[in-house]
């Protein structure tokens, strides 16, 4: 994962329309003490730091350093965001302190989601909320004049690419067994009509080629025409009682 890969689907139409979206399910407040749980580049900060105001705090977290170091200079005019160096599994936060919790394409990829399902209702106040913004890769749909190539690269995506492939299903029922409350689940379908968008974003040449290796997909499909694809994030909202 890199900086501009993050950011370009950030920048993107369907990008910017689910996240916009995951900012208003927070229902953030002046104030509020917010935590943004996998933040990477700092991508969704801004807008969870002017949403709480200078009275507030946000503190975004990653494992990874050199996506911390971006995200501390691109914060650098907000001192009420800091970052912090931390896993999902064992967060570096006291309990009960955060008003809203956030994650973006991050359980997607945890070794145990529970786990860290557990941490963010752990690091929760009572009556604090979380929105997790987690897609499902089996609803990876690819129209090429075969449908079993398309099937074949959503099959190649979930089985080989993507641990947790088809979390945004499972997470109102992971939050359940977690002990949150879940509020509200929206599906958001973002949709792709121009293929270099869905290269860069879906990787979707790149992985036909590599599904075709692995033996998902007989051939690449020939995408020069009139193209679609599409891809579904879950909006899951829970909250802690
Ligand atoms: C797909 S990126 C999303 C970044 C950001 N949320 C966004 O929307 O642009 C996933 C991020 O989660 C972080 N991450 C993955 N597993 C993690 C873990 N167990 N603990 C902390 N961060 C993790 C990665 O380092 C990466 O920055």
């Amino acid at each position: 994962m890199t900086v501009p890969y993050l950011d370009g689907v950030a920048a993107s139409v369907p990008g910017r329309t689910y996240k916009q979206r995951a900012v208003d399910l927070l229902d953030l407040g002046p104030g509020m003490d917010a935590v943004d749980l996998g933040c990477g580049p700092g991508t969704d900060l801004a807008a969870l730091a002017d949403a709480v105001g200078a009275d507030g705090t946000v503190v975004g977290i990653d494992r990874d350093d050199a996506m911390l170091a971006t995200a501390r200079d691109r914060t650098a005019g907000r001192p009420w965001v800091t970052l912090r160096h931390g896993d999902l599994h064992e967060l570096p936060l006291d309990d009960a302190g955060a008003d809203r919790a956030h994650t973006d394409r991050v359980l997607q990829h945890v070794a145990d989601p529970a786990r860290a399902l557990a941490e963010i209702r752990r690091v929760l106040r009572p009556g604090g909320r979380v929105v997790l913004a987690e897609p499902d890769w089996d609803a990876l749909l690819v129209d090429t004049p075969d449908p079993a190539a398309g099937r074949g690269l959503a099959r190649f995506v979930t089985t080989e690419v993507v641990r947790n492939a088809t979390i945004g299903r499972s997470l109102a029922r992971l939050c359940a067994e977690a002990g949150l409350d879940v509020v509200t689940v929206e599906a958001h379908a973002a949709v792709f009509r121009d293929v270099e968008t869905a290269e860069r974003i879906l990787g979707v040449r790149r992985n036909f080629a590599r599904a075709v290796r692995a033996g998902y997909v007989d051939a690449e499909p020939d995408l020069s025409g009139p193209f679609l694809a599409s891809a579904l994030i879950f909006l899951t909202v829970a909250e802690r009682s």
